[in-house]
């Protein structure tokens, strides 16, 4: 039996910036199901402690990494069980609010402490540290742990045995965690690794890369943006040494899942009213459930857009701006829920305010809220400019939500055009456009508001999408024979 230890940043429900923390929260559990042996390793941030509360001492550590003393605790998830280790660090985790960012949204400037000391834990653990469990397969979810690779890689020199075998994951290629050149010497890795052929990128040290260069394997989260990350136009300069592993075999892309135990339309706890496929005209009392909860008109026919969304780049949400003038033309509504970028959400609030029957708009986050949009919402609207794999399409698909969706990434894995061939051939699950330009979207959008006056259509798809199968069984199985072949 594989033993494997994740080393994520944050986890579902326990702390949650995005998507990250969900398959953080549902990939052990279903890898424990198939009868691997997995734990996870994260850093002791506020919500992480209260989550476990019972913890019990593995050891203690010196001083290091600017912390004035490390202590690395055991206990298990609430919900799914999994057995977690904490790194407790006084200074360096027990700080209020986003775990990367000070209350300005500035990056930490000891963030490469933090997270260094993460992934060195994460080696640490693979040489014994816990007389109990070693991992076979350290397993690392975006730069936050892109040290591990470089620490173990380290420690197999340095003691001239191979002692994990390492898995690297990117969930998003736009999160680097660079620093500047003179922090390497504080995280203990030999000289020699502050190479072009090592974590240096452009003068600077890069966590990412360092992921990337010496994990054994690496995967991204859909086998689409596996590929696009091997072109200049989204590598970030990275695209040169992903082609390289690609050529050497050691690039794949794993497309997530989605956690029936947390998103299902038959049981989610959130809804107005639960309802599946067969049931699925109940959807509509959580339509008019949410259209009462958020003060639009409460209109059956009105279509119900909505975005759940972080507020950034790139998730593309300026062509939604462009297009609400005519989406409301066209009788429709619009729900957004999300934070971030200080413009985006002073537009979203600004038209808010000003059709305030049929635009809804909460700035902020909001666990519970997600689910009640997603269920009532007809369309869910995922335009973005890249990305990795995408879990809001997955869940609107699920819920009998259309989701609106461009041509890229994760949500050209996932979502199939309504177009009347895909109608005929009954593959059609949604609405997908290629250009990221206004003419675009708007055509896409146009698609939905036709197909919405075709109810007999539109239940059809409602119902293919629910029966689509995003299974974290299918995931799991992939990574463990990727976990085969690196385990020394
Ligand atoms: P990303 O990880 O790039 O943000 P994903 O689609 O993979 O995108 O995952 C986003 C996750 O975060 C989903 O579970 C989504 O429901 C959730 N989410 C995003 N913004 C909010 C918000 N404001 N309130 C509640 N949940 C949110
Ligand atoms: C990242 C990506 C998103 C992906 C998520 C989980 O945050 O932006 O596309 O679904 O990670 O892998």
């Amino acid at each position: 039996m594989t033993s494997v230890l994740h080393v994520c940043s944050e986890i579902y429900p326990l702390l949650k910036t995005g998507g990250l923390a969900d398959v953080a929260g549902a990939l052990p559990p279903a890898q424990i199901r198939l009868g691997c042996d997995a734990r996870i390793l994260l850093p002791g941030f506020p919500a992480i402690l209260a989550g476990i509360a019972e913890r019990r001492l593995v050891t203690q550590l010196p001083a290091r990494f600017g912390a004035a003393g490390i202590s690395l605790h055991a206990g298990v998830l609430p919900d799914s069980g999994v057995p977690a280790y904490v790194i407790e660090a006084p200074g360096l985790y027990d700080r209020a609010g986003n775990p990367y960012a000070d209350a300005a949204n500035q990056p930490y400037p000891d963030n490469y402490r933090r997270f260094g000391l993460l992934s060195w834990m994460a080696a640490q653990l693979a040489q014994g540290l816990d007389p109990s469990w070693q991992p076979d397969v350290v397993h690392g979810h975006d730069w936050h742990a892109g040290l591990a690779p470089a620490y173990l890689r380290a420690a197999a020199a340095h003691s001239g045995r191979a002692l994990a075998g390492s898995v690297f994951t990117v969930h998003n290629l736009a999160y680097q965690g660079m620093f500047p050149a003179d922090t390497f010497g504080g995280l203990g890795l030999p000289g020699a690794f502050f190479d072009v052929y090592g974590v240096e990128f452009h003068n600077q040290l890069s966590f990412l890369k360092a992921g990337l260069f010496y994990a054994g394997k690496v995967t991204t989260v859909s086998p689409t943006y596996a590929r696009e990350i091997q072109d200049p136009e989204q590598g970030y300069g990275l695209d040169g040494l992903l082609r390289s592993r690609n050529e050497a075999g050691d690039l794949a892309g794993i497309l997530n899942g989605v956690d029936p135990g947390v998103w299902n339309p038959a049981t989610d706890p959130a809804i107005a009213t639960p309802y599946t496929s067969r049931s699925v005209s109940r959807k509509l009392e959580c339509k008019v459930a949410l259209q009462k909860e958020t003060g639009l008109r409460v209109q059956n026919d009105a279509p119900l857009f909505c975005v759940v969304s972080r507020l950034t780049d790139q998730k593309g949400l300026n062509l939604v701006l462009a297009g609400l003038p005519e989406l409301l033309r066209r009788g429709g509504q619009l729900v957004l829920l999300g934070s971030g970028d200080a413009a985006l959400e002073a537009a979203f609030q600004a038209a808010a305010l000003a059709n305030p029957e049929a635009v809804a708009v909460q700035i902020g986050y909001d666990e519970e809220k997600s689910h009640r949009i997603i269920a009532g919402g007809d369309v869910v609207l995922v335009p973005s400019r890249f990305e990795p794999c995408g879990l809001t399409q997955l869940y609107g698909l699920r819920y009998g939500t259309l989701p609106l969706v461009r041509r890229v990434g994760g949500l050209a894995d996932t979502v199939v055009d309504c177009s009347l061939e895909n109608i005929g051939d009954e593959l059609a699950t949604g609405f997908v456009f290629d250009a990221f330009s206004e003419d675009a979207f708007m055509a896409a959008l146009r698609r939905a508001f036709a197909l919405y006056g075709r109810k007999r259509d539109w239940t059809q798809v409602q119902k293919r999408g629910m029966k689509q199968e995003f299974s974290w069984d299918i995931a799991a199985q992939k990574y463990l024979a990727l976990y085969e072949q690196v385990t020394p």
